[in-house]
């Protein structure tokens, strides 16, 4: 595979305009990040969004912004970070270091190219109905199959059924077992697949293909008292479903979704989660192939405990970043205050 980019390259996201579905949200374009992860080659989404699994194919890059060069009006600690996928077309050389790309054309006064950042296209609805344009598509798709016999109307409900009840439990186990034992860790942090079909959690199932969202790649952010990692996915609501389960609702509302990217520390703040200010708040938006899971701090106090019962401390959003373990937390313990109707 030819790779235009290798780790440590300073790049610029193009700007220009997309017909159509793409994958490259509106906030990213014309800001300059620097490339920390390699991908392999995939069918990039503006093939992919239409049954063409056998498009065009890039390699893809995971590339760090920091939140001030994404966001310079708003104030955001220095040190914080945001990473998020492109396929390397959608990627320039730094614009400032290569005369005659499209950016140095742009901001030398080429209009041909917006500078701009309004892309409606990129960006999540503001407002969404309580009936979606895709819920609507969803049911007209279901109910075709259903009429031409490649799925039961039960096949469907099963299924359904089977999916609301994962839950986060296997990431609770990936998460306990990674405190226990620092060579799962290692595993876990070089091979996130692999590790997690060792507690029961194939990304392949049930479907033996996975889905097409939720099983080509798995990276487990760790955090640390220098790092406080936290996902999102802007464009819609991917989400590490093998791991957690079906996502929160918040998760899914524009809300978090388009606030987490700008404001991390007041949002997380809103969460109750003060992060200290010489800690790193990193967010990734999972807004391509790559689907995160958050390692949290395994919290003092829980010397000589097992593996069951640290598992019972990792709850949904210690993995999803807005919260932290504490000891006296479980998700089966009400919170104070709470009350159990019969
Ligand atoms: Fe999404």
């Amino acid at each position: 595979m030819n790779r235009k980019f290798k780790i440590g390259d300073k790049v610029t996201v193009r700007d220009v305009p997309s017909l159509f579905h793409t994958r490259t949200q509106g906030y990213t374009r014309g800001h300059t990040g620097e490339i920390v992860g390699l991908r392999p080659e995939w069918v990039i989404p503006e093939d992919e969004a239409w049954g063409r699994y056998e498009g065009r194919r890039e390699p893809f890059y995971m590339v760090r912004f920091k939140q001030r060069e994404l966001w310079p009006d708003d104030g955001g600690a220095e040190i914080d970070m945001l990473e998020t996928e492109f396929s390397e077309s959608w990627l320039e050389p730094q614009f400032s270091e290569v005369p005659g790309t499209r950016f140095a054309d742009a901001r030398a006064g080429d209009n041909s190219v917006s500078d701009s950042h309004e892309h409606e296209d990129a960006h999540a609805p503001i407002e969404e109905a309580e009936t979606s344009e895709f819920d609507i598509l969803e049911t007209a798709i279901r109910e075709l199959c259903i009429s031409k016999g490649l799925f039961s109307a039960d096949d469907h409900r099963r299924f359904m059924e089977w999916y609301d009840h994962i839950g986060p439990m296997g990431g609770s186990r990936v998460v306990a077992r990674a405190w226990a034992d620092p060579q799962y860790k290692t595993r876990l942090l070089a091979d996130s697949i692999a590790a997690c079909k060792e507690v029961g959690v194939d990304w392949m199932q049930p479907t033996g293909q996975g889905t097409p969202s939720d099983f080509t790649w798995l990276v487990v952010c760790e955090n640390t008292p220098q790092l406080h990692n936290v996902i999102v996915c802007t464009l819609c609501s991917c989400y590490p479903r093998p791991l957690l389960g079906p996502s929160p609702a918040w998760y899914e509302r524009p809300s978090y979704r388009r606030r987490i990217v700008r404001w991390p520390r007041q949002v997380l703040a809103e969460f109750g989660l003060i992060v200290p200010p010489d800690t790193e708040v990193r967010v990734h938006d999972s807004n391509q192939k790559t689907r995160y899971m958050v390692l949290p701090m395994r919290p003092s106090g829980t010397d000589g405990w097992s593996e069951k019962r640290l598992t019972s401390i990792v709850t949904r959003d210690t993995m999803i970043g807005v919260a932290v373990p504490r000891i006296d937390w479980t998700t089966s313990s009400a919170p104070p205050g709470a009350t159990r109707s019969a």
